[in-house]
């Protein structure tokens, strides 16, 4: 039995998750969970799995949460020392780190620290913190298991790749498929008026606010080709990204002698989520199996960068690097939150994200602290622009 541990239970990938150990009540034990503020929910799932250990960053509600389970024997903990309770817990073999945005940046280095295995989903920590990340996993021998479902179709290819072949350059592009969002047939001149309703209404994948508006405007695939530079260890230069409106292939790998490898799966999560969960082993899945006789064709397209200048700033950034990525990721969490709170139109996140990122004194060897001030700097920067519209 693994004992795990699941940061942002009460997401879209943490339900998820949460559905692919109960379809395999022998080979998982849920031992701590940790969410924001979602009280009746985290009570559903106490009540259902039994965890030792939850934490609420909210401390308000962490205390109704307490009162409502006073029948059960679990420790209820609150505020962000809570959720770093959670994801260094000693009985946790594996920890799902599904937090989303800066917040699951501390989370994360903790739980390497600690020697915990970690399934990863949480795009921004790596594209804030890759070097970081990257180096902690190496130095604590901890397995880096990606969750993503693109990423995790990368990770899967490669994983019959010999060391030697990775290391002499036998790979010669990582493409990352794309589904184009909700508005891969709207003319240019329409997106400005686009509503957060329109955008959070995504073709293929359910999914939780952030990431859906990220795929509306392509910044979602911006930071994957970030996370893939990281952790393949690839020149940005191999990344390519391709629109692919079925989501059945998840990404593919070119090698050099021109052979490619995909992997292909039905658009639901919890495929990736249960290869993060069981790796290496193969279990049967919870979700539907692909029936390509039904899909019939698959269809690609390039993407058109001028709709899309998002996909552009993270290729500069991932070029630049230093601070460059964490300013690009905290201040396009701040900017989708305004467009969903409609405090600006949808073509203006790419605006006011460029204005922010021409204000910045990238720092090229970042600290950890570097990143923790840039991720400051552009959250404030950011707002303050969208307060005095000066951009
Ligand atoms: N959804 C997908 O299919 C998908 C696919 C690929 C990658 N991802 C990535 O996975 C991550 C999570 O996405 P999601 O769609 O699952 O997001 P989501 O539905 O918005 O869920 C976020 C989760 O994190 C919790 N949370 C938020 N702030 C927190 C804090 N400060 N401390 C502790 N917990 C906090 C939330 O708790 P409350 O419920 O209490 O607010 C919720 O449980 C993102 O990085 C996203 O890019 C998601």
């Amino acid at each position: 039995m693994k004992h795990l541990a699941i940061l942002g239970s009460t997401g879209s990938i943490g339900r998820n998750a949460l559905s692919v150990a109960e379809a395999h009540p022998d080979e998982f034990v849920v031992s701590g969970l940790a969410a924001n503020a979602s009280v009746e929910l985290m009570e559903c799932q106490i009540r259902h799995f039994r965890p030792r250990q939850v934490a609420l960053n909210d401390k308000a509600a962490a205390d109704e949460l307490r009162e409502r389970i006073k029948d059960l024997s679990v420790e209820i903990l609150s505020g962000p020392e809570g959720i770093l309770a959670i994801a260094t817990m000693e009985e946790v073999e594996l920890v799902l780190e599904a937090i989303g945005g800066s917040a699951g940046l501390l989370p994360t280095l903790e739980a390497i620290k600690v020697g915990k295995n970690l399934a990863f989903v949480n795009k921004e920590v790596l594209v804030m913190c890759g070097p970081i990340v990257m180096q902690a996993a190496k130095d604590y021998g901890v397995d880096l298991l990606p969750v993503d479902s693109e990423i995790s179709a990368i990770f899967q290819c490669l994983s019959d790749c010999h060391e030697e072949a990775l290391q002499h350059g036998e790979i010669h592009r990582l493409i990352l498929t794309a589904s184009g969002g909700p508005f891969r047939q709207t003319p240019r001149d329409q997106l400005q008026n686009v509503t957060p309703k329109q955008a959070l209404r995504h073709p293929t994948w359910q999914m939780g606010p952030k990431i859906t508006i990220d795929s509306a405007t392509m910044m979602n695939k911006g930071l994957e080709v970030i996370e893939a530079k990281w952790l393949f260890d690839m020149d940005v230069s191999q990344i390519e990204v391709i629109i692919h409106p079925e989501s059945i292939i998840h990404s593919m790998v070119e090698f050099v002698d021109g052979s490619l490898l995909a992997q292909l799966g039905v658009a639901d999560m919890r495929v990736p989520i249960q290869y993060a969960l069981t790796y290496p082993r193969r279990l049967p899945t919870p979700a539907p199996y692909l029936n390509l006789s039904q899909i019939c064709a698959l269809h690609f397209e390039p993407i058109p960068r001028d709709k899309f200048p998002c996909l552009s700033l993270a290729y500069l950034a991932a070029e630049v690097g230093g601070t460059l990525p964490a300013v690009l990721s905290s201040s396009d969490e701040v900017l989708v939150k305004a467009f969903l709170d409609e405090q600006i139109g949808f073509m203006e996140i790419p605006v006011i994200l460029k204005a922010v990122m021409n204000r910045h004194d990238v720092e090229l060897k970042p600290s950890f602290d570097d990143i923790l001030a840039a991720d400051g700097w552009a959250k404030s920067t950011t707002r303050e622009l969208i307060n005095t519209k000066r951009y």
